[in-house]
């Protein structure tokens, strides 16, 4: 077994640089780093969110991690072990440890596919028998995250967004993953269909034991399921705590004005944040005074 300490992964200093064409006559070619620096750890069973603004950088991190996209720089560990460097069926056997859900279930499913084809093709990918066979597997993993079993032979489209999404976490679940990585995967949704697909992801997440790296820009989402909190500003983490400590007792100024730009955040949280601020402000007085 591993060490209780060591976290499923460990990403340290990661940077990635885009060539971005500056445009003009000259067309020079300017370098945008996306990710500058960043280092995070996730353990297991744990949900680590990831916030930040839009353009922040939040997505890139997740390619990085997920060894969509290569690094410029910095070390992945995952279970102990570097992936940084891994390559050929190394790479694909840590893809399936590694699972991504995103944003947009129709443009992430494909359309001319079945839900059967669609959640057994990483098994089929990978070659590795479907246990039991693609039908009844599909219709037990459909149950399990609450579709009707019977669908199994309908195509993207015929579904609801909510449940659309479903099938991309049903296909993320087929090769047993360690880590989940949602990159905006509720923020598509409904605020009611939001958090009953918040509350499978938690209910599969017990089920499992399974790690989530979450990814939102919506903080009253993040608030309903991260164990701990990473916030992104400009490419950068600047403040990694655990939930209630980022929410009540932001450290740093730009977690404070995210959280003051969310409208829908429940007021219980918005009134021990803002006593913990008020209590803050007195004490930097106090010491400006002496
Ligand atoms: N493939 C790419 N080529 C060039 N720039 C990119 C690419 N992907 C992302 N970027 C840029 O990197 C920055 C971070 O983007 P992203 O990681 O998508 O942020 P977020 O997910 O937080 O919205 C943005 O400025 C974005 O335009
Ligand atoms: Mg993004």
């Amino acid at each position: 077994m591993s060490d209780a300490a060591e976290p499923l992964l460990r990403a340290t200093r990661l940077v990635k640089e885009f060539n971005v064409h500056g445009g003009g006559l000259l067309g020079r070619t300017a370098k945008l780093r996306a990710v500058d620096d960043v280092s995070l750890e996730v353990r297991a069973g744990e949900t680590l969110a990831l916030v930040g603004e839009s353009g922040s950088g939040k997505s890139t991190t997740a390619r990085l991690v997920a060894r969509l996209v290569d690094l410029t720089s910095g070390d992945i560990e995952f279970a102990g072990r570097p992936v940084h460097a891994l390559t050929g069926k190394a790479l694909h056997a840590y893809r399936s440890e590694v699972q991504m859900v995103f944003q947009d279930p129709y443009s992430s499913l494909n359309p001319k596919h079945s839900v059967e084809r669609i959640v057994t093709a990483p098994l089929v990918y990978q070659k590795r028998p479907v246990p039991g066979g693609a039908r009844a597997f599909t219709k037990a993993l459909m149950e399990r995250v609450g579709l009707n079993p019977d669908h199994s032979a309908r195509f993207p489209a015929q579904f609801s967004g909510g449940q659309a999404q479903r099938i991309g976490i049903a296909r993320a679940l087929a090769v047993a993953p360690k880590l989940i990585i949602a990159d905006e995967a509720v923020s598509a949704l409904d605020v009611s269909v939001q958090a009953q697909v918040i509350n499978l992801l938690r209910r599969l997440q017990d089920e499992e034991g399974f790690s989530y790296l979450f990814i939102a820009h919506d903080l009253a989402v993040v608030r309903q399921i991260a164990t701990r909190v990473a916030v992104m500003s400009e490419g950068r983490i600047v403040e990694t705590g655990d939930r209630d400590q980022v929410f009540e007792e932001p450290r740093d100024p730009y977690t404070r004005k995210l959280l003051a730009a969310v409208p829908r955040i429940r007021p219980e949280w918005d009134a021990a944040r803002r006593r913990n601020e008020a209590a803050r402000l007195e004490r930097e007085r106090q010491e400006a005074d002496r």
